[in-house]
C-alpha cells in the first residue's frame, strides 16, 4: 500500500522545502522529495541555493573580503601584518562545511514540523483518486500519492550552445565554486549577477578576471546611475569587463581555454585563460518529472505555465521558484511557497511581485527595489529624485568604505516611494527599510521623519529621503 500524503512537494530548495514547511505548519500531512545528492551520495537538500548558489557564493565572497582587506586595507588602521597568503583548499572547505550546516538544518526543520522528506527524484506517474501518484527513484523506488503536489524543481545553468560544462576548464556555477587553486587568468562570459560575484570572488584572490558582456550595457537592469557608479568601482578594482561582445569559438585543451571573441570595436580577439566561467543566465528545471504523464503544460522555455497565484493547468498541481516565471531569486521562490500552502489552505497567500528585493553582493554591494529612474521615464510617471553619497556619512567614513549612494526615487505629486537604489556598503542589509517601507507605500517624507541611530549607514538612506525634497543635513 503506498502512503498517501495532503501535499507532495518535489524539490527541496528554498521554494520546495519552505513550501513543505508552511504545509505542514497549516495541518497537512506533507511529504518533500529532493534528489540532490552531498558528496558522500546523502541527502543535501536546500537545492541551488544551499548546495552551489546563494550560501556557498557568499562564503566565498566573504572568505575573498577578508583576503582582500587584509591585503590592502588593514595597513590604513595601523594593522601590519607581512605577507598574507591563501590557503585555497581550506576557504573552499570552510564553504562545504558552511553548505553542510544548511543542509543538515532543513532535514531537522523536516523533523520538526513533520514533513516526511524522501531522498530521490520524483516524476509523476498518473493522476489516480482526486490526487497523483508520484514515483520516488531512490536508493528503493516507491510511488508515494499526493491529493496535491507543489513543483519546485528549480533551474539549471545555461550553456553555450556547442560548449558543454566540463567543469574542468569550462564551468558553470558548480565547478565556479570548487576551483581548487586561483587561477592565473580567469574569464567569465556574461557580467550578470553570477559574472560579478564570482569574478570578484577570483579577482580578490589574485586571478587576472575579464568578463565578457554581449550587451553594450552594464547591468541594464539596474539603475543607470547606480550601475554607472559601480562599474566605476569595478573598474577600479581592475576587474576587467568588456561590453558589447560576440563570443566565438571556444577551444579547451590540456593547459586550458581559448576564447576567441570580437570586441565592441569589431576587433578579433583571442583570449587564452586556464579557466573559463558561463555564467549567461539559467533554464527552468523539469527534467525527469515525467509531465507528459499527466499533461502538466510547459511554455517554450520549459518553464511550467503557473497563473498568478501559482496553479498550473492542472487541479492540485502548484509550481513555484525558478521553475515559473519571473526573477530566479531565494527569497521570491520563498515567498511563492508560502503563498502557496496557504491558498491550499483556503487562506489568500500573497506575493508582492513590486517589491522584491535584488542584492549583487559584491564590493560595493548593489541593491536596489521598485523602478529605475529609466523605467518610470519609459512609463511615463512623474517622479522626485534623491540621492545621498556615502561619502558624507560619518559610519561610512569609520569604516573606510565611502564608495556609492543611496538615491530614493518617489512620485512627484503624492511623495509614495517608487524605488529605492543602493550602491555601497551593507546595501544587502539597507534595502530591507526600503522594502518595508513601500510595502506600507510609505511616502519619502515618511523615512526622512524617522530617527536613524547615529552613527549607521541608515542614516545615509533617511538623507536620500531627505534629498527627494531637496533638504539633506549633511550634505
Ligand atoms: P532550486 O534551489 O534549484 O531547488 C530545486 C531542487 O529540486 C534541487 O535540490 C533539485 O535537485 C531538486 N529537483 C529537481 N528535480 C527534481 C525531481 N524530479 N525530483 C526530486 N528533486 C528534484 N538567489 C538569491 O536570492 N540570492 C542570492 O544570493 C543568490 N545567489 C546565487 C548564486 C548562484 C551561483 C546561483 C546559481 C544562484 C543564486 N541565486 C540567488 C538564485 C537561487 O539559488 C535560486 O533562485 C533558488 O535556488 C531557486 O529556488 P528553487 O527552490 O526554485 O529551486
Ligand atoms: P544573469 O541573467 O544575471 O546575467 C547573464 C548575463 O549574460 C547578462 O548580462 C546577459 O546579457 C549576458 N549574456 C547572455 N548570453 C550571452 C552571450 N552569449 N555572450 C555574452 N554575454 C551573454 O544570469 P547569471 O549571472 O547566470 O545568473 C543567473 C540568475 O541567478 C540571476 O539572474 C539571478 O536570478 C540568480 N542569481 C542571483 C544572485 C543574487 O541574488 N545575488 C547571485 C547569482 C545568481
Amino acid at each position: 500500500m503506498s502512503q498517501a500524503f495532503d501535499v507532495v512537494v518535489i524539490g527541496g530548495g528554498p521554494g520546495g522545502y519552505i513550501a513543505a514547511i508552511r504545509a505542514a505548519q497549516l495541518g497537512f500531512k506533507v511529504a518533500c522529495i529532493d534528489e540532490w545528492k552531498n558528496a558522500a551520495g546523502g541527502p543535501a537538500p536546500g537545492g541551488t541555493c544551499t548546495n552551489v548558489g546563494c550560501i556557498p557564493s557568499k562564503a566565498l565572497l566573504q572568505s575573498s573580503e577578508h583576503f582582500e582587506h587584509a591585503n590592502h586595507h588593514f595597513a590604513d588602521h595601523g594593522i601590519s601584518t607581512g605577507k598574507v597568503t591563501m590557503d585555497v583548499a581550506k576557504m573552499v572547505g570552510r564553504k562545504d562545511a558552511v553548505v553542510k550546516q544548511n543542509n543538515d538544518g532543513i532535514l531537522y526543520l523536516f523533523k520538526k514540523n513533520k514533513v516526511t522528506f524522501f531522498h530521490g527524484r520524483g516524476s509523476f506517474v498518473a493522476a489516480a483518486d482526486g490526487g497523483y501518484q508520484i514515483k520516488v527513484a531512490g536508493a528503493a523506488e516507491e510511488v508515494i500519492t499526493g491529493k496535491q503536489v507543489v513543483v519546485a524543481t528549480g533551474s539549471n545553468a545555461r550553456a553555450l550552445p556547442g560548449v558543454p560544462f566540463d567543469e574542468e576548464h569550462v564551468l558553470s556555477n558548480d565547478g565556479a565554486l570548487r576551483i581548487g587553486a586561483v587561477p592565473k587568468k580567469l574569464a567569465l562570459i556574461g557580467s550578470g549577477v553570477i559574472g560579478l560575484e564570482m569574478g570578484s570572488v577570483w579577482r580578490r584572490l589574485g586571478a587576472d578576471v575579464t568578463i565578457l558582456e554581449g550587451l553594450p550595457t552594464f547591468l541594464g537592469a539596474v539603475d543607470e546611475q547606480i550601475a554607472k557608479e559601480a562599474k566605476k568601482a569595478f573598474d577600479k578594482q581592475g576587474l576587467k569587463i568588456e561590453l558589447g561582445v560576440k563570443v566565438g569559438e571556444i577551444k579547451t585543451g590540456k593547459k586550458g581555454v581559448n576564447v576567441a571573441y570580437t570586441n565592441a570595436k569589431g576587433e578579433a580577439v583571442s583570449l587564452d585563460v586556464d579557466k573559463l566561467i558561463v555564467s549567461i543566465g539559467r533554464v527552468p528545471n523539469t527534467i525527469g518529472l515525467n509531465a507528459e504523464a499527466v499533461g502538466l503544460q510547459l511554455d517554450e522555455r520549459g518553464a511550467i505555465v503557473v497563473d498568478g497565484d501559482c496553479k498550473t493547468n492542472l487541479p492540485g498541481v502548484w509550481a513555484v521558484g525558478d521553475v515559473v516565471r519571473g526573477p530566479m531569486l531565494a527569497h521570491k521562490a520563498e515567498e511563492e511557497g508560502v503563498a502557496v500552502a496557504e491558498r491550499m489552505a483556503g487562506q489568500h497567500g500573497h506575493v508582492n511581485f513590486n517589491t522584491i528585493p535584488w542584492v549583487i553582493y559584491t564590493s560595493p554591494e548593489i541593491a536596489w527595489v521598485g523602478r529605475t529612474e529609466q523605467q518610470l521615464k519609459a512609463d511615463g510617471v512623474a517622479y522626485k529624485a534623491g540621492t545621498f553619497p556615502f561619502l558624507a556619512n560619518g559610519r561610512a567614513r569609520a569604516l573606510g568604505d565611502t564608495t556609492g549612494m543611496v538615491k530614493f526615487l518617489a512620485d512627484a505629486k503624492t511623495d509614495e516611494i517608487l524605488g529605492v537604489h543602493i550602491v555601497g556598503p551593507m546595501a544587502s542589509e539597507l534595502i530591507s527599510e526600503a522594502v518595508v517601507a513601500m510595502e506600507f507605500k510609505a511616502s519619502a517624507e515618511d523615512i526622512a521623519r524617522i530617527c536613524h541611530a547615529h552613527p549607521s549607514l541608515s542614516e545615509a538612506t533617511k538623507e536620500a529621503a531627505l534629498a527627494v525634497d531637496k533638504r539633506t543635513l549633511n550634505f
